[in-house]
């Protein structure tokens, strides 16, 4: 186990397009101690979500949270090769994105607010499943992390891009009430 050192903006391997794994490899060591590392990396984070390229291995694997389990517990999923379909291109959910990769600032962004993912768990089990909210916008930004976007790419009004104590104390206050700092 091991607490990976975290890219930042300006890094080139964050602007790549990741590789596919492929699906037999996926119960082998070196990506289950990948997704081990990730998981870590995460927590000590305070992340909702990583994708690998974040941790510099340009592959296509991020962990998506904003979920919870039937107790109530966060719910945390392994996302290898995964495809989005927008279920309703006409509903948006705008939120206040931060990024581990971006510190210190964040940064209004709409993105659909239902979506379909399809992809392979961390056992190597192709899924499908659709997200609503908040889970929804978390997958969205971790996913745009394997084709080399940051959120901050999708800003559009950079009035409402702002230092992290700026944003709570002047811009937090307008739309998005639930939802947290989230470090995706
Ligand atoms: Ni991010």
């Amino acid at each position: 186990m091991a607490i990976l050192k975290v890219a930042r903006m300006g890094h080139p391997v964050l602007r790549r397009k990741c590789s596919l794994i492929a699906p037999s490899q996926i119960t082998g060591h070196k990506v289950q101690d990948l997704i081990r590392d990730m998981f870590e990396t995460m927590t000590e984070y305070n992340g909702v979500g990583l994708a690998a390229p974040q941790v510099h291995n340009p592959v296509r694997l991020a962990i998506a949270g904003g979920e919870a389990d039937a107790d109530g517990n966060p719910r945390y999923r392994v996302l290898i090769n995964p495809e989005i379909t927008v279920l309703d291109e006409d509903r948006k959910l705008g939120m206040y994105e931060g990024c581990l990769s971006v510190p210190g600032l964040r940064g209004w962004v709409e993105r659909p607010a239902k979506i379909r993912v399809k992809a392979y768990n961390e056992k190597g089990k192709l899924e499908e499943f659709t997200l609503e909210g908040f889970p929804a916008i978390v997958t969205q930004h971790e996913c745009d992390h394997l084709d080399g976007v940051l959120y901050v790419d999708r800003i559009t009004d950079t009035t409402k891009f702002a230092f992290e104590a700026e944003a709570d104390r002047f811009l937090e206050h307008e739309d998005d009430d639930d939802d947290e700092d989230a470090e995706l």
